[in-house]
């Protein structure tokens, strides 16, 4: 028995009559046991002496700092460190509400930190080293002008830039927080396990989005514009269908990790704590849905990687303790993205331009009791 039922009181679940038909058409309920989990690599902790903060950035991308002081990555701060949901999650997983901005279990995903005068402080929640990566190392290289484009670009990269040119590692910064691998964290603490409706695309293009750089003739770097750029529509697309596809690589990554049974010894479906579905669970409802975004995608644009993922994703049996194989299909479907990126430059693939059309620029609503 896995050890989520040795800590937790678990009743035989009330799960609907349609959950458990999906539940058991992805053939989940045969998973008993739990199984080991394969450890991949998570999403690590920035390292507090390589990060330079927000306000090292504000001197020469001032609007675009001002453009995230709205958003809920910048207010989730004092929301987190002020609401109860996150001392409820924290008790459950047995540690004190003061350990929230301190343990790096938490701070992975929530928070930067910096050193300080030689001490490690928390000074902002998702800023900007959380997604174009700590920056110590490259902020000097990033827009020298004794460099050209191209070196900048590269050798920033080489020094660990998360930079807007490599779109496959920019969207898995988004997933490798919105897709939640903790399984001890979702089944025992109650944290959700995906973030619900995540799509790469529309995430970005609402609240997030900062496009202020315009390249001005003369200059041998891009200046700030007053208002944030459109993104082209090549990008756009490109942002959709490499998102599907790297979504799908996460959370595979995620169920690599899954170990809990989702059904008790009576063969009942169990639920985390809280009431929600479990890890596996989740992710396996995620994955199907990812499933059925991009079958719509392959019916007005057929593309032969989104097959070959597909494929990849039939290929592995959607049971708990088979952490390898989901391993290597996560591994598998982020060659399959990397790929996708090198064929493609989002030119000729308007067929898809509807779907684009139909997604809602995502902005969350603030100041609700987070
Ligand atoms: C000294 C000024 C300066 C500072 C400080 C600075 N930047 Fe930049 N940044 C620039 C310039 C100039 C460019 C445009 C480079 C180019 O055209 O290749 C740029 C480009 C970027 C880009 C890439 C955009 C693109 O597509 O070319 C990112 C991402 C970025 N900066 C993030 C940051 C972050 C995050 C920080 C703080 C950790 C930061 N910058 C601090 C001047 C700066
Ligand atoms: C793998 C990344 C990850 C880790 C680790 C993580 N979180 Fe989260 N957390 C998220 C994401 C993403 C969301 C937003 C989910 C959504 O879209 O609904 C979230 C949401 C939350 C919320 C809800 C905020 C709200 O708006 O109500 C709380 C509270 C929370 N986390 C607390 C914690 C605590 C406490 C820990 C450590 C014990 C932790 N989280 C660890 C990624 C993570
Ligand atoms: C370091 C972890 C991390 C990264 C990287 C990250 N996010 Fe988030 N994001 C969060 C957390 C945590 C929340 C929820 C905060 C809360 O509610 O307290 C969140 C909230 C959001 C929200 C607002 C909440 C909502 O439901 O609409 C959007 C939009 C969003 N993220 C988009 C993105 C996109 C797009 C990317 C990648 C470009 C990204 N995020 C990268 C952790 C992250
Ligand atoms: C949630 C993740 C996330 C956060 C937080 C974030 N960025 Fe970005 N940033 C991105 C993504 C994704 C892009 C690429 C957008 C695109 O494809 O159009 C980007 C693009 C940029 C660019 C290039 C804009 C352009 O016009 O080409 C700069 C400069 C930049 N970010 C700086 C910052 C700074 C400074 C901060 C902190 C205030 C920050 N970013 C916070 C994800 C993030």
């Amino acid at each position: 028995m896995s050890r989520i039922y040795q800590k937790l009181n678990f009743k035989p679940a009330r799960f609907s009559a349609f959950f458990f038909r999906l539940f058991a058409a992805l053939g989940l309920v045969g998973g008993l046991l739990g199984g080991a989990p394969c450890l991949m690599a998570q999403r690590a902790l920035l390292d507090p002496t390589q990060t330079v903060g927000v306000e090292t950035c504000r001197d020469c991308h001032d609007a675009i700092v001002g453009s995230w002081e709205g958003t809920v990555h910048e207010k989730s701060l004092a929301q987190l460190t002020q609401g109860k949901t996150a001392a409820e999650i924290l008790a459950h997983v047995g540690l004190g509400t003061d350990r929230l901005t301190a343990e790096g279990s938490c701070v992975r995903c929530h928070f930067t930190q910096e050193s300080l005068a030689g001490a490690v402080q928390t000074t902002a929640a998702v800023s900007c080293e959380s997604c174009h990566g700590a920056a110590a190392e490259w902020i000097d290289v990033h827009n020298s002008k004794s460099l050209t484009r191209a070196e900048r670009v590269s050798q920033a990269k080489a020094v660990g830039m998360v930079h807007p040119d490599d779109l496959v590692a920019t969207g898995r910064m988004c997933f490798g927080c919105h897709v939640v691998d903790d399984e001890q964290l979702v089944n025992h603490g109650g944290h959700v396990a995906t973030s619900s409706g995540f799509e790469l695309l529309s995430w970005y293009s609402g609240e997030v989005k900062h496009n202020f750089l315009v390249t001005k003739p003369g200059r041998s770097v891009k200046s700030n514009g007053d208002e944030p750029m459109p993104i082209p529509v090549e990008r756009r697309r490109m942002l959709f269908l490499v998102g599907k596809l790297l979504h799908l690589e996460a959370e595979l990554r995620a169920m690599a990790r899954c170990a809990d049974a989702p059904v008790d010894a009576e063969g009942h479906l169990v639920q985390a704590e809280g009431g929600g579905p479990t890890y596996g669970v989740a992710h396996a409802l995620a994955i199907q849905k990812i499933a059925q975004d991009m079958a719509a995608v392959t019916r007005v644009l057929p593309l032969k990687e989104y097959d070959l993922a597909l494929a990849v994703m039939e290929g592995v049996p959607m049971t708990t303790g088979h952490g390898e194989e989901f391993a290597a299909a996560a591994a598998e479907v982020g060659r399959i993205a990397e790929a996708f990126c090198t064929s493609h430059d989002g030119g000729g693939l308007g067929a898809i331009d509807p779907i684009l059309g139909a997604q809602r620029d995502r902005v969350a609503s603030v100041g609700d009791g987070r």
